[in-house]
């Protein structure tokens, strides 16, 4: 990936900078977006202790303005754009549906939903440019399966795959490839505020290999499907769940 450029959003925590350190590792130059500027500049100063080379991008991607702002910077930096990890979400609550509020709904699919949307539509443009490109989305286990009183998470990554095929098949024809990752539970800041006490243990066992993932996990897997090697795999949404959907 040396000379590559990557943005990776939702780049200041849990996966986002697992796989902004290994693009970093593998040579490309990431772009470290987030809403969160202390996470984000963390993740900047351990690419930079690696060696690597990335720059910080304040930004919330339900915001058209601000991923506009996003691509043009990376741009204005790096001097082109390769791959995308359009990996920044936020979880809701399980909550019964006569008493889900209508903003948990909103804000959910605004983030998880149009904001990976915003993202590929402003990306692709980049990569066209220079004849190709390769990005992965944020999707889930949630975004292939039900959970009960999940609606606005199920919804948003249900349709991060609906999107993600969307584009595979709008762009395939012009050299750009375009999947998501489906993670089961991933050891991340996200899980620790997700999960209630005391059930991890019944969490772990509905996996087919009884532990929850690790961001590095589902990293080395995002940074193969941007790769040269996954070349002939686009519209894919790539189970890395442990086994959690297999049953
Ligand atoms: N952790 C899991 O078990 C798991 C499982 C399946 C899917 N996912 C998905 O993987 C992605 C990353 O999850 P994580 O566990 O690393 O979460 P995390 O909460 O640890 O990190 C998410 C990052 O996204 C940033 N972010 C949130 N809203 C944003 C916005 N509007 N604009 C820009 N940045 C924003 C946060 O500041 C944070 O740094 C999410 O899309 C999540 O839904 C996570």
């Amino acid at each position: 990936m040396e000379g590559k450029v990557v943005i990776v959003t939702g780049a200041g925590s849990g996966i986002g900078r697992a796989a902004s350190l290994l693009f970093a590792e593998k040579g490309a130059r990431v772009a470290v977006v987030d809403l969160d500027p202390a996470g984000g500049a963390e993740t900047v100063e351990q690419i930079e202790r690696g060696k690597g080379e990335a720059i910080l991008i304040e930004a919330d991607v339900s915001s058209t303005d601000q991923v506009q702002a996003m691509v043009r910077k990376t741009v204005d930096a790096f001097g082109r754009l390769d791959y995308a990890f359009n990996n920044a979400g936020v979880e809701a609550g399980l909550i019964p549906l006569d008493q889900y509020a209508e903003e948990v709904w909103d804000r959910t699919l605004s983030v998880n939903l149009t904001g990976v949307w915003l993202c590929m539509k402003y990306e692709i443009p980049e990569m066209l440019k220079t004849g190709g490109g390769a990005i992965v989305n944020a999707s889930s286990a949630a975004g292939v399966i039900g959970v009960p009183q999940h609606y606005a998470y199920v919804a948003s990554k249900h349709g991060v795959v609906g999107i993600t095929k969307s584009a595979a098949l709008e762009f395939g024809g012009q050299g750009i490839r375009v999947n998501c990752v489906c993670p089961g539970m991933i050891d991340t800041p996200m899980t620790e505020r997700f999960v209630p006490d005391g059930a991890r243990p019944m969490l772990e066992e509905g996996h087919a290999l009884k532990r929850f993932g690790t961001a590095q996990e589902v990293a080395e897997t995002v940074v193969w499907l941007c790769s040269d090697a996954a070349s002939f795999v686009t519209g894919h949404a790539m189970l890395i769940d442990g086994g959690i959907t297999a049953q």
